[in-house]
């Protein structure tokens, strides 16, 4: 309608118009510059190990079949038939060497190549087209520590280049050991009746609404903090803000110093691989440490030992979870856990958890792994109520014509400093958390609405 981005941003004052919140015009961009054009999660490929198998996701608002092929190889084909515009596949998962559309019956492998109709002489009559040109619309595909990455872009950037100085961090949550990491089941899905922004932002680390909106981790004792005077003593707030220009973003934060539970635990003089044993990171066993210096770097490791990142988010819609937790047995598994944040439509986006533990860790501690990461970041757990109330009433808010005037404040911004001996990259933000990486998490939203 006229409006430009910079209406919608204001760079200068740091605000962003509550409207991008629920404009269907501007949803419509945000599919074509964003989600047709980024690296995009998918899911695991312990998901689909034996040749056939899939499991359909959505990249946007486009859904996709995400197959593994004869060859061991991982395919992601738009799930679009090119004869009529049917879906091929129906399923959400399974085994099938061919994918036939149910409409005419055009067949496709699970590499998404055309193989054949079944009235072929008749159907594929004009010879217009060669059986090369009939297949479905390939996407190009990354698998980083087991993760499925998929893109539109297929001249675009590497998938390391967009990860850019975040790699350093990820890596340490997803590339640590020998087997990798385990998908523990299918993911958690639910809708909620919020834009995808609303969700996705937040992750940028946002670590103020922890104290407020979450606060029941202080009350019931689980983060450091005390229920009376959580603003004065939130230890769990300190630490170092991380972005990159890409707009990923992690809260790396002491165990010690953030759960009430480790408050006794002391680090002073001890090495690297003490302290892994003293208050191991989450999911990793006394047997998985000697994997950590063997595909880490030294700094690597001794941050995940030290200043883990915990929680954060990867450009557009991810949101990564570390969570420290006491294990069964007295030690610590934890939780890690990843949310997509599926867009809907402008008012409506699909929330899906995925939950890992590494493979090679013993059963048990894959069964605390999934249990921590259910009763706190499932679809009931007590971090994610909070948010899932607190999201669709936001969007609540985007409908009268004095709400949409709102401007959101982006006002608790300090600027990059790096501690001195910081091994990562990125624009860092040490002391207690602030707004910046949630600000740079909108800047790279508007450079990518404002490229051509
Ligand atoms: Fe798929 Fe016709 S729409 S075969």
């Amino acid at each position: 309608d006229g409006t430009t981005i910079d209406d919608l941003i204001d760079l200068k004052m740091n605000e962003v118009s509550l409207r991008v919140m629920n404009d269907p015009e501007l949803h419509r961009f945000e599919m074509e510059r964003i989600f047709a054009r980024t690296w995009l999660l998918l899911g695991h490929d312990t998901e689909i190990p034996k040749p056939g198998d899939f499991v359909v996701r959505d990249m946007g608002e486009d859904q996709v079949i995400v197959a593994r092929s004869r060859d061991g190889g991982i395919h992601v084909s738009l799930n679009v038939c090119p004869h009529r515009g049917m879906k091929v596949c129906t399923a959400e998962a399974g085994n099938t060497q061919v994918h036939r559309c149910i409409y005419h019956g055009w067949a496709f492998r699970p590499d998404g190549d055309f193989i054949g109709a079944p009235i072929e002489k008749e159907q594929m009559h004009g010879n217009k087209r060669t059986k090369s040109e009939l297949g479905l619309k390939k996407a190009r595909v990354h698998l980083y520590g087991g993760l499925i990455f998929a893109t539109w872009n297929i001249e675009g950037p590497s998938f390391d280049e967009f990860l850019g100085d975040s790699k350093f961090y990820f890596d340490q949550l997803f590339c640590r050991t020998d087997s990798g990491l385990e998908l523990l089941g299918p993911p958690q899905r639910f809708m909620i009746p919020a834009n995808w922004k609303i969700g996705s932002e937040q992750s940028a680390s946002d670590g103020f609404h922890t104290l407020t909106l979450h606060r029941s981790l202080m009350e019931g004792g689980v983060m450091g903090g005390t229920p009376e005077s959580i603003y004065d003593n939130a230890p769990g707030m300190y630490g170092v803000d991380v972005s990159c220009t890409e707009g990923h973003s992690l809260r790396c934060l002491e165990a010690a110093q953030t759960f009430k539970m480790f408050s006794n635990v002391s680090f002073e003089g001890k090495t690297t691989e003490e302290r892994l044993h003293l208050l191991p990171p989450p999911g990793i066993t006394p047997e998985l440490i000697p994997q950590l210096f063997k595909n880490l770097s030294p700094e690597q490791v001794d941050m995940l030992a030290t200043i883990p990142p915990q929680v954060g988010g990867m450009f557009p819609n991810v949101l990564v979870l570390f969570i420290f937790a006491p294990r069964t047995d007295g030690g610590s598994s934890g939780a890690l856990a990843l949310h997509t944040y599926i867009p809907r439509g402008p008012d409506h986006f699909e929330f899906v958890n995925y939950i890992f533990a590494e493979k090679d860790a013993p059963e048990q501690v894959k069964r605390d792994m999934l249990q921590n990461s259910i009763q706190q970041a499932g679809t009931s757990g007590i971090i994610e109520q909070d948010d899932a109330d607190t999201w669709p009433q936001i969007m609540r808010n985007t409908k009268g014509p004095m709400s949409r005037s709102i401007t959101l404040k982006y006002q608790a911004l300090h600027g990059h400093e790096k501690p001195e001996g910081w091994p990562g990259g990125g624009l860092l933000y040490p002391g207690f958390t602030k707004d910046d990486t949630q600000w740079n998490w909108w800047l790279n939203y508007h450079r990518l609405m404002s490229a051509s």
